[in-house]
């Protein structure tokens, strides 16, 4: 089959879950107020914790910097599974069958909670059952694939292991996982936010949370100044806005990944897919709007040590032309990932000093069921109730292998880029800088970042993260100022993308 010319990519980056989609609004937090829990971002995480404890009849606040739902959660590939790429050999390995199992089970105790809310609320969020298959088509994928499927045999997963997938890609072995799921995420989750309201929880957009406090009771203190008191606070922001001495930027790795949504020249088998060679490829469909599309991903690096980043759209588009002989690309979205130093999720007490404050964090690319799962262990440790996989996931453990040579390799990956930013000295001036265009500048004798608008507005900002003060990188694809230390983000006028920073970057003109 030859492969046809890859079409154009879309103009600008938006995900294809928010497009003709209708999300509820929220007022801005006004005054102080007081509740059981407060919970801090409106994702999965916190929206799931926010229904399930306000059915329970918890006083329950849910706050959200910009607006719910059209953070990270909008911008994943939605795939409920428990094949999380490669990791249960891993896990045995390194914490054991005991632990290897607990992980597999809590996620899977999350992917029936979706299916049986999305069946008793009946959510019309197109929750279809399919096969996870992860396939191999190097050598050394095949040993590693080959690995895994002892690894699901010993714990007693499901597992068919095959030598092709349905698609014209040469492949050595597949490893097929029944009974999963893929859905539209934002149709389920805002489903589930109205009925948290509905039980009474009240919701507040635009009101970003800068600390907490700690008097008789914890208090969220947002940037604009009113408080919410809480018995408990439910840290669910992506990268937690509050650390708590945990040390969270130097504990987890930011990586970025691309999707894109590609009308089908062939039709879509069934399943979903992901390599475990590199170049990595997630494969599955979706119907929106009447037409089929897949959601081709991967390309993933870390966050702010790549400025070429259009490249890896392009990639994904010349795979789609290939081999599911797509001949337009609708959407194109990019999102951001943390990694923990163990690839266990952070979910439980901050640290070991702050009981009162929980934090769920650091899902790789796996939110919909790690953050589901999440949710629910929240929710237990919030109103006291014991749960089995507290010790697995608590933030405040330490897992000597393979945590301390990952935990060195990113401080020494750090190290290198702090140290290469500031030899960085660029040659270029700001007033050369096109419209349209983003670049590292000479400025007032300082190197700085300069964007253009179209209509020709020049904005330089100073380039040291407000974070720790490494050196941010210009993000070419999606115009943003990136961090490659911990993965902070800035818009081209310097406010926050993401964290850890908090602050924005300083402008020098404009
Ligand atoms: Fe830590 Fe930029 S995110 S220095």
């Amino acid at each position: 089959m030859q492969p046809k010319p890859s079409p154009e990519l879309p103009k600008s980056s938006s995900p294809l879950w928010l497009d003709r989609l209708s999300l509820p609004q929220f007022p801005k937090l006004q005054s102080d107020i007081v509740v059981d829990i407060a919970i801090v971002g409106a994702g999965i995480t916190g929206i799931t914790a926010a229904w399930l404890l306000a059915r329970d009849g918890r006083r329950v606040a849910l706050l959200e910097a910009d607006r719910v739902l059209q953070g990270t959660t909008a911008h994943t590939t939605a795939k409920v599974t428990v094949q999380h790429d490669l990791i249960y050999d891993e896990l045995l390995a390194h914490v054991g069958r005991t632990n290897a199992r607990l992980y597999y089970e809590a996620n899977d105790e999350a992917l029936g909670f979706i299916r049986d809310r999305v069946s008793s609320l009946e959510i019309p969020c197109d929750l279809t059952e399919e096969e996870a298959v992860l396939y191999a088509t190097t050598e050394a994928g095949e040993q590693k694939l080959l690995r895994e499927y002892e690894a699901y045999q010993s714990l007693h997963m499901p597992a068919a292991l095959r030598s092709d997938i349905p698609f014209s890609i040469d492949v050595r072995k597949s490893l097929a996982m029944p009974g999963q799921a893929q859905f539209h995420p934002l149709v389920y989750l805002s489903t589930l936010l109205q009925e948290a309201v509905a039980h009474g929880a009240k919701v507040y957009e635009q009101s970003p949370a800068s600390d907490i406090h700690y008097g008789e009771y914890p208090e969220v203190v947002t940037c604009d100044g009113p408080t919410i008191t809480a018995e408990k606070i439910l840290i669910c922001s992506h990268f937690p806005f509050y650390d708590g001495l945990g040390l969270y930027y130097a504990r987890m790795q930011a990586q970025r990944s691309y999707i894109v949504a590609a009308k089908l020249g062939i039709e879509w088998p069934g399943g979903m897919y992901i390599s475990v060679d590199g170049p990595s490829r997630s494969l599955r469909s979706v119907v929106h709007a009447g037409e089929t599309y897949a959601l081709v991903g991967g390309e993933g690096h870390i966050t702010g040590q790549e400025s070429d980043t259009e490249k890896h759209y392009q990639a994904l588009t010349d795979f789609a032309a290939s081999h599911l002989r797509t001949e337009h690309i609708a959407y194109r979205w990019s999102t951001q990932d943390l990694v923990t130093v163990d690839r266990l999720p952070y979910i439980g007490e901050i640290s070991a000093v702050q009981p009162h404050v929980l934090v769920a964090t650091g899902y790789k690319k796996w939110g919909m069921t790690t953050g589901t799962a999440a949710a629910l262990i929240l929710r237990d440790l919030a109103v006291g109730v014991k749960n089995r996989y507290t010790a697995l996931f608590a933030p405040t453990r330490f897992h000597a292998d393979p945590s301390l040579r990952s935990f060195l390799a990113q401080t020494v990956n750090v190290g290198s880029w702090l140290v290469t930013g500031k030899l960085d000295k660029p040659s270029r001036e700001a007033k050369d800088v096109l419209p349209g265009e983003g670049a590292t500048v000479q400025y007032g004798g300082q190197r700085a970042g300069a964007w253009r608008e179209l209509d020709g507005t020049l904005t330089v900002l100073d380039t040291t993260c407000t974070h720790l003060g490494c050196e941010v990188m210009w993000n070419a694809a999606e115009h943003t100022w990136d961090c490659p230390c911990h993965g902070s983000r800035f818009a081209v006028t310097g406010e926050v993308i993401e964290g850890p920073a908090t602050k924005p970057l300083v402008r020098l003109h404009g």
